[in-house]
């Protein structure tokens, strides 16, 4: 299975932060947010990742993330999304680079405790989301189930009275139908293309799998969620919990650059 990160967007709701510095390469305490969603992917055993970056900060992306994992058997690959238009356009852009398999979706302001290796390494094909109870369901896409047999009943985009309180965050497993299924996702009301249509494509065909996850989880799109992601993750010691080519790779990074830097004095 091959990864696929969202690294773009407009962040508007962590202006004037965003307006400086996109969302994704924000610190949560010692780190630019994307290696935790990157560490989520490289954890789960997958070594094949898209990256899709926004034309303005295709070069930083490059400068940080470039070469940092070549000697560590993660391949990273770039595309530049002119304009954002949903997360379904993901499997758009990337149709070339998935090659008709099957794919993971990560949301690149996606912060997870929770380890998929298993989920991941059973994946054979439908669509498999996780669902995660939380507090404010209504900044999400929600799943509602059947009390008795657990069957998804509906799932909703960020819904005013939502159905039930879990959040369906942004880690989503789908197989090689995902980009024929994206191109057939109509805009929404704000004229984008909304992952919950592809959720309902897979539910219709009966081929939608949802898995609950019980660590944390945070959206860190908001000014409150991204301190308290940085909080959680300084408390909890999360550096000692990525994997180990992520913790290698940053630290050769940050060798390399002080050599550079001294070399330039
Ligand atoms: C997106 C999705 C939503 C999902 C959320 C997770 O919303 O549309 O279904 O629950 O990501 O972060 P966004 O946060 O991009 O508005």
């Amino acid at each position: 299975m091959k990864g696929i990160i969202l690294a773009g967007g407009t962040g508007t709701r962590l202006l004037p932060l965003t307006a400086v510095l996109i969302k994704q390469l924000l610190p949560v305490y010692d780190r630019p947010m994307i290696f935790y969603p990157l560490n989520t992917l490289i954890q789960a055993g997958i070594r094949d990742i898209l990256i899709i970056v926004p034309p303005e900060y295709s070069g930083s992306y490059l400068n940080l993330l470039g070469s940092m994992f070549q000697k560590h058997g993660v391949n990273l690959t770039f595309i530049v999304q002119k304009r954002p238009g949903g997360l379904p356009e993901a499997f758009i852009l990337g149709e070339d680079f998935l090659d008709g398999g099957s794919s993971a979706l990560i949301l690149g302001d996606n912060i997870f405790e929770d380890d998929f290796t298993d989920a991941i390494g059973s994946f054979v094909s439908g669509g498999r989301v996780f669902a995660k109870e939380v507090p404010d369901p209504q900044r999400y896409g929600v799943v509602e189930f059947d009390g008795e047999t657990g069957k998804v009943i509906s799932i909703e985009e960020k819904p005013q009275e939502p159905k039930s309180n879990f959040a369906i965050p942004g880690i989503y497993l789908y197989d090689g139908s995902a980009p024929e299924i994206a191109k057939n996702v109509k805009p929404s009301a704000r004229g984008e293309l909304e992952i919950v249509d592809m959720h309902r494509a897979y539910l219709d065909r009966g081929e939608l799998d949802v898995r609950t996850i019980t660590g944390a989880y945070f959206d860190a799109g908001t000014h409150d969620s991204l301190l308290e992601a940085s909080v959680y993750v300084r408390d909890r010691d999360f550096r000692s919990r990525f994997h180990p080519i992520v913790n290698e790779a940053i630290d050769e990074f940050n060798i390399e650059f002080k050599r550079l830097v001294s070399l330039k004095k």
